[in-house]
């Protein structure tokens, strides 16, 4: 996984170096700054104490020999103030350049992630969690942004400082330096030991704020249910209960942290007391300067702690993003089960021509959806399917559309084993309405264009009345151009639903796919799309789930599904005539409709 995560690093090579660049600038720029104030000390040091050692300016520059002291620290004072107004600008340029580098970086992602799930097969997101793909595609993309800017770009800075301070402590004085600098590899040890301990933390961290945004999407969504039945308590206790879990384990998190960097920073104490030791003596014996040996000597001591405890900082850092990259990185890495393969067969218009030749599916790790399905619908024909709550008959429509692919057999269109076609090609030739309708936040017009955009609004307009849906459409406050809330929930299910078919529509396709779309429907309504639908086949495929007699005696012919076979195929008028399933249920909604308790219920 590092090794993709630098991978990444490299596509921005060229920012992180301008980055890096004015990083090293900035430690140098830093450093003369020290060295200025040093000599300055010495300056001032000479003239106090004639018999300590003259300053030795840097770059064997002397300062004119009629130069008063004063002059001298003046001269100093001047240099400083220009190496930090020069400071300053370069920090805000690399300030710039670092953000800019890490939004790049983060609107790529998320504009991957979000690609990658467009592509993903429907297996994928059988087996997640929307709460968890959401927060993959707006949490953790951060966590790799982190891992950029707060990790690799961080520990080449962290080395290029401690790599200046270093040569420049050994430039003064070896034995001090490293008498000095004895207890760094401990710290090292630490960070490698305390980011090992942590790292399962926050992995963990991240998965129960999955399930924190579970609970809360879910309660988003079944507001109803949750209201309806008064469950507004237990639902806020759960949610409490797994923000508490959140809040808990981000408690063991900072305990880790906060018990590890006091510790760091003992350690990195015990090189000032070496030093103030050590070098106080070399001062006094004339082997170190006071300003430019000792004071420099003891500024970067500083700054090589604050540079460890960045690595301290990284180390924990390196887990938490880790810990996300992974889980960002596993849906980048996510095979994609269905895909237009190489030089697919290309099919802009289908005929229509229908075939499922013996056809076995099961969904992962299932028992078998649909058994050795075999049958053919001829262009222009219209197949009912009928069969109970689970017979496979919503897995048949999807895998015509190639939702998923066929453990054995296959599913042709016009001849073409659906698995050779182009993918949207096969899927644009296609037109589908589910039970449940999804609408999308947005205007009725641009629901219903949702599959061609561009559409004119005189095709909108009339797939919506071949729907029966341009009348109620008519009576929204702004027509088509009534914004529709999420979900759809200022329609009813019927309007919801015409509008859905009105999609389908739109795109003229020569295969129409109904899957119990007029279930959620009252008679009246599903009495006028069936009127409007009969219109909208001419010339098309259609396949219509349905267990409603009056759209089935409608239909060319009828498949009976039961536990994914066929056991019954034939017209209406030829299945009533035989006992069978089907004539069970047609004689169960006859004598519903003839029964004389219902006649006699009161008009409501
Ligand atoms: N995404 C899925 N993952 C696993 N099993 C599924 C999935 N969708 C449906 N099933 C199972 O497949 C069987 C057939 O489902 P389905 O085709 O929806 O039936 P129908 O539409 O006839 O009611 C059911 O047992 C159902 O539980
Ligand atoms: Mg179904």
């Amino acid at each position: 996984m590092l090794r993709r995560l630098l991978g990444l690093v490299w596509r921005y090579r060229l920012a992180c170096l301008r980055v890096l660049l004015l990083q090293l600038l900035l430690v140098t720029l830093n450093l003369s700054g020290l060295r200025l104030t040093g000599l300055g000390i010495d300056v001032v040091r000479h003239q106090f104490e004639p018999g300590s050692a003259p300053a030795r300016w840097p770059w064997g520059w002397q300062p004119p020999a009629s130069w008063s002291a004063m002059q001298c620290v003046l001269a100093i004072a001047g240099g400083i103030l220009v190496l930090a107004l020069v400071h300053a600008s370069l920090r805000y340029a690399t300030t710039l350049a670092h953000t800019s580098l890490s939004q790049r970086v983060l609107l790529q992602l998320r504009t991957d992630v979000y690609e990658k799930l467009q592509r993903l097969s429907f297996r994928f997101f059988d087996a997640a969690e929307s709460s968890s793909l959401i927060n993959r595609a707006a949490g953790d993309v951060q966590a790799v942004r982190v891992f950029v800017d707060g990790v690799a770009l961080k520990i080449v800075t962290v080395l290029i400082s401690l790599g200046v301070y270093l040569g420049y402590m050994l430039s003064m004085h070896v034995p001090l330096t490293l008498a000095c600098l004895a207890t760094t590899p401990l710290l090292w040890t630490g960070a490698v030991l305390f980011s090992r301990w942590v790292q399962p933390e926050y992995r963990r961290s991240r998965e129960l704020l999955d399930d924190l945004i579970l609970v809360l999407v879910e309660n988003l969504q079944g507001v109803h249910v949750v209201k309806g039945f008064a469950r507004q308590q237990e639902q806020l206790a759960r949610f409490e209960a797994a923000n508490r879990e959140v809040r808990e384990q981000k408690r063991r998190i900072f305990w880790r942290v906060s018990s590890y960097q006091p510790l760091m920073g003992g350690l990195t104490q015990v090189n000032m007391l070496v030093l103030l030791a050590y070098g106080g003596y070399l001062v006094v014996q004339g082997q170190l300067a006071l300003g430019a040996g000792l004071f420099v000597f003891a500024n970067l001591l500083q700054e090589f702690a604050s540079q460890v405890g960045h690595i301290t900082s990284i180390a924990s850092t390196v887990q938490n993003s880790l810990a996300g990259a992974g889980r960002v990185l596993e849906v980048l890495d996510a095979p994609v089960e269905i895909t237009s393969p190489p030089g697919a067969q290309r099919l802009p218009r289908a005929r229509g021509s229908v075939r499922f030749d013996h056809v076995t599916f099961a969904y992962a790790s299932g028992p078998r959806v649909l058994d050795e399905v075999t049958f053919h619908a001829q262009p222009g024909e219209c197949l009912g399917i009928v069969g109970e709550t689970g017979a496979g008959k919503s897995t048949l429509l999807g895998l015509l559309a190639r939702f998923y692919d066929v453990e054995s057999g296959a599913v042709l269109v016009d001849g073409h084993d659906v698995r050779t076609l182009d993918l949207d090609d096969l899927r644009r030739n296609i037109g589908l309405v589910f039970q449940e309708s999804f609408l999308f936040s947005n205007t009725v017009a641009a629901n219903i264009a949702f599959g061609y955009p561009q559409a004119p609004l005189e095709r909108i307009v009339e797939a919506a009345r071949i729907a029966a849906a341009d009348a109620f459409i008519g009576q929204l406050p702004k027509g088509y151009d009534t914004l529709i809330g999420e979900y759809g929930n200022n329609l009813s299910g019927g309007q919801r639903q015409r509008i859905a078919i009105a999609r389908a529509l739109l795109l003229d396709p020569p295969i129409l796919l109904l899957d119990d779309a007029t279930a959620a429907v009252d008679a009246q309504t599903e009495h006028d799309i069936q009127l409007a639908l009969r219109q909208a086949m001419q010339g098309r495929t259609t396949l219509i789930v349905s267990n409603r007699l009056s759209t089935l005696q409608r239909t060319d012919r009828l498949m009976v599904l039961e536990k994914g076979r066929i056991v019954q195929q034939g017209s209406h008028a030829e299945l009533v005539r035989v006992p069978g399933p089907y004539r069970r249920l047609a004689e169960l909604q006859f004598t519903d409709l003839q029964s004389p308790e219902e006649a006699a219920l009161p008009a409501s």
